[in-house]
C-alpha cells in the first residue's frame, strides 16, 4: 500500500425502505490510509508481525489486529488490504447519540488497599473518553457510511449484530433494511439486564438494549443453534429422565438444552466482577459469548470497529477465533491491549497453543493521539472557569456562574471569524436569547478582536438607562491567560546490564502533573498526597531489543487488580550483544512515557 490515492470501490445500497436525513449521501469510493505498525505483543518472541497487514500474507501466519483510528478510515484500509468478504462476524456497539459523555473511571492503583479510598470515591478521576453528542443528521450519515463499508467486508455466510438502545434502534433498523435488505433481518435480540438500580416517577425503568442481527444472505448464513442452546435446569433433567413431565420428549431429542430465544437475561457487570475494566460502556463477556458461539466456528474472523474496552476481542481470543478491533480513542486501545495481554499470558501459561494463543499487533491509521489531551484540556477549562455543562444544548457547552453562555472552540485550531459566524447563525435562531456569550479558545486570528468590538457595539440595548447592551461577546484566549501550560508526565528509570545477558530496570520516580492537577481540582482531595508514585502508573511495558520503530512488548507488568501496584523493578534477559532497551510507562490517564537506553 502507498500514500497515493488508492480508491476502493464500494457498492451503494439498493434496498428499501429508505430513511431520509439532511445531507444523506452513500459512499461510492473510499480512500484507504497507510496503517503504521506501532506495537506488538510478543512475549515468546517468535511471531512474525506484518508491517502491512495484507490479508493474503496474514492468512499464512495469522496475528490479530488492533487499529487506533477512525473506523471509516480503518474499514477503507481493510478493504484495500484485501479483507473484502473475509469477515465472518461483525459486532458493533456504536455511540448511541445519547447526549452524555462516556466516562472512564480512573482510579489510582493501590490506594484502596491502604484503606484510604473506597470505590466511587475521591481517587477516581473521571476522564471523558469520548463525546457522544451527535446531531441527528450527522449521526445517521456517520452510521450509514460505516454500515455500507461493513457490508463490503462481510463474508457471504457472515452475520452482523448492531447493539443499540430504545432511542436509536428504530432508525438504524431502517438503515439496516436499506443496506443489508429487510429480508436479511434474522432477529431483534432484547438484552434484558438484571439491574435493580434506578428510580423514576413518570415512566418505566429502562432495562433493555436491542441488538439487531442481520445476515449477509438469508440462504446460507452460518448459525450454530446447538452451540447456544439453553441448558435445562437440573430438576428438569431429572424429571425428564424419570419420564414424569412432558419435557421428557424434548430432552431426549435435544440433550444439550432447549432452543435459544431472542430475549436474553444477562446481568450487567457488577463492581466486583473480574472482567470489569472501568470503561463505562463495557458490555458483559457472556453477551458476546452467545453471539460469537452462535454465529461463528473456531478460527473464524470477527470484527468490532467500536471496540471500547475490547470485550469482543477478549471473548474471541478466549474462544479461539481471530479478531480485528478498532477504536478512535487511545484510552480504549490501551484498555483493550492490556486486557488481551492478560488473556494471552494466561493462555500461554496453560500451554494452549495454536490460534487460541495467537498474539496481536497495534496499528495506527492517521493520528488521533491528541484526543486525550484535548478532552483533558476541555475538562480543565470547564472546572477553572466555573462552567456548568448544559447537556440539552446541542450548540453551547455550558453556562458560567456569572450567567454567560459558553462556547468552547475546539483546541485544534485558533478562533476564526468562521467560528464566530457559526455562533451568530445559532443566535439568529434564538431571537429571545439576550445573554452574553463567552467564547473560549486556544489562540485567535488577528481579525477577531476588531470583529468582536464591532459586533458588541451593534447590539441593541438591554437597558437604555445603564446603556448595557445584550449579547456581548467576551473572548477568553487561553494563550493570553497562560492557562494551558500542559506538562507531560516524567519518569526516571535506571537501566543497566548486570551480567552478560541480563538487564536490570528500575523505575526510580514517576510524576504526572496532569493527575496531580486533577486531584487538586477535585474538591476534598486538595490535601491528600499520593504515598507511592506507582499509584499513578497503570502498566509498564518493556522491549529489550528496540529497533527504534516498532515497540515489541516482550515483557509487561499489568497488575490484575486495581489494588495492586506495578513492581517497578525488573530483571530481564537481554542479548549479549549491545542492544537498545525501551521502557514504556502508561499512567492512569493513559499518557505514555518512554525511556530508552543502549546497554
Ligand atoms: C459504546 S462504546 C463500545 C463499548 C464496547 N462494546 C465494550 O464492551 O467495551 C463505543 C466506542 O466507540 C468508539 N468510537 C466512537 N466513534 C468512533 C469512530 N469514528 N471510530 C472508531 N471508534 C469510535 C468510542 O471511542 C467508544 O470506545
Amino acid at each position: 500500500m502507498n500514500n497515493n490515492t488508492n480508491k476502493v470501490k464500494v457498492s451503494s445500497p439498493k434496498g428499501r425502505p429508505l430513511l431520509y436525513w439532511v445531507g444523506k449521501k452513500p459512499i461510492e469510493q473510499v480512500q484507504g490510509y497507510p496503517a503504521q505498525l506501532i506495537e506488538v505483543f510478543d512475549p515468546k518472541k517468535k511471531d512474525k508481525f506484518l508491517r502491512i497487514p495484507k490479508y493474503s500474507e496474514l492468512e499464512k501466519n495469522w496475528h490479530n489486529l488492533l487499529f487506533h483510528g477512525d473506523n471509516k478510515e480503518v474499514l477503507a484500509t481493510l478493504l484495500e488490504l484485501g479483507f473484502r468478504g473475509k469477515v465472518d462476524l461483525i459486532y458493533i456497539d456504536p455511540p448511541f447519540a445519547s447526549n452524555k459523555d462516556y466516562i472512564r473511571k480512573v482510579e489510582l492503583r493501590g490506594l484502596k488497599d491502604l484503606g484510604r479510598i473506597e470505590e466511587d470515591s475521591e481517587s477516581i478521576i473521571q476522564q471523558t473518553m469520548y463525546e457522544d453528542i451527535w446531531k441527528r443528521d450527522e449521526y445517521f450519515q456517520f452510521m450509514y457510511e460505516r454500515l455500507i463499508l461493513l457490508k463490503e467486508l462481510l463474508a457471504e455466510t457472515g452475520s452482523i449484530y448492531v447493539h443499540l438502545d430504545y432511542r436509536m434502534v428504530h432508525y438504524i433498523k431502517v438503515l439496516m433494511d436499506e443496506i443489508f435488505g429487510e429480508g436479511n433481518l434474522v432477529n431483534e435480540i432484547v438484552w434484558h439486564y438484571k439491574d435493580p438500580s434506578g428510580s423514576v416517577k413518570r415512566e418505566y425503568l429502562h432495562k433493555h438494549d436491542t441488538i439487531l442481527f442481520y445476515c449477509k444472505n438469508k440462504e446460507n448464513y452460518k448459525f450454530n443453534v446447538d452451540a447456544v442452546r439453553i441448558p435445562y435446569k437440573e430438576g428438569t433433567i431429572k424429571q425428564a429422565e424419570s419420564g414424569t413431565t412432558s419435557f421428557g420428549r424434548i430432552v431426549k431429542v435435544h440433550p444439550s438444552g432447549r432452543l435459544p430465544e431472542d430475549v436474553w437475561e444477562i446481568a450487567i457487570i457488577n463492581s466486583q466482577a473480574l472482567e470489569r475494566t472501568n470503561y463505562s460502556t463495557q458490555k458483559p463477556e457472556y453477551l458476546l459469548e452467545k453471539i460469537i458461539k452462535g454465529s461463528t466456528d473456531e478460527n473464524d474472523l470477527i470484527l468490532d470497529c467500536f471496540v471500547g474496552s475490547g470485550t469482543t476481542c477478549a471473548v474471541t481470543q478466549k474462544l479461539g477465533r481471530r479478531w480485528i478491533g478498532v477504536d478512535v480513542n487511545k484510552g480504549a486501545i490501551q484498555v483493550t491491549s492490556k486486557r488481551l495481554q492478560q488473556i494471552i499470558k494466561e493462555q500461554q501459561k496453560k500451554l494452549i497453543d495454536g490460534h487460541a494463543s495467537k498474539t496481536f499487533a497495534i496499528y495506527k491509521v492517521n493520528n488521533y493521539d491528541l484526543q486525550i489531551l484535548k478532552t483533558e484540556a476541555k475538562e480543565l477549562v470547564i472546572q477553572q472557569y466555573g462552567i456548568t455543562k448544559i447537556k440539552t444544548d446541542p450548540f453551547f457547552d455550558g453556562l458560567r456562574d456569572s450567567g454567560e453562555l459558553v462556547k468552547i472552540i475546539d483546541f485544534n485550531h485558533p478562533l476564526t471569524l468562521l467560528d464566530l459566524q457559526l455562533i451568530v447563525d445559532e443566535l439568529n435562531k434564538r431571537p429571545d436569547e439576550d445573554r452574553d456569550i463567552v467564547v473560549i479558545s486556544l489562540g485567535r486570528e488577528t481579525k477577531v478582536d476588531a470583529w468582536v468590538e464591532e459586533w458588541n457595539k451593534k447590539q441593541p440595548y438591554k437597558d437604555t438607562r445603564t446603556k448595557k447592551r445584550m449579547r456581548q461577546f467576551i473572548v477568553f484566549d487561553l494563550k493570553d491567560k497562560n492557562f494551558v501550560s500542559y506538562e507531560p508526565s516524567k519518569a526516571e528509570v535506571e537501566i543497566k546490564r548486570i551480567g552478560k545477558d541480563k538487564v536490570k530496570i528500575k523505575i526510580t520516580s514517576f510524576i504526572s502533573p496532569t493527575i496531580i492537577k486533577r486531584l487538586e481540582l477535585e474538591p476534598g482531595l486538595l490535601q491528600k498526597k499520593i504515598p507511592d508514585f506507582r499509584s499513578m502508573i497503570d502498566v509498564v511495558l518493556v522491549d529489550t531489543n528496540y529497533d527504534g520503530e516498532i515497540f515489541k512488548i516482550g515483557f509487561s507488568d499489568v497488575p490484575e487488580k486495581q489494588s495492586d501496584l506495578v513492581k517497578g523493578e525488573y530483571e530481564l534477559e537481554v542479548s549479549e550483544k549491545p542492544t537498545k532497551v525501551a521502557v514504556k510507562i502508561i499512567d492512569m490517564l493513559g499518557e505514555e512515557v518512554w525511556v530508552t537506553k543502549e546497554v
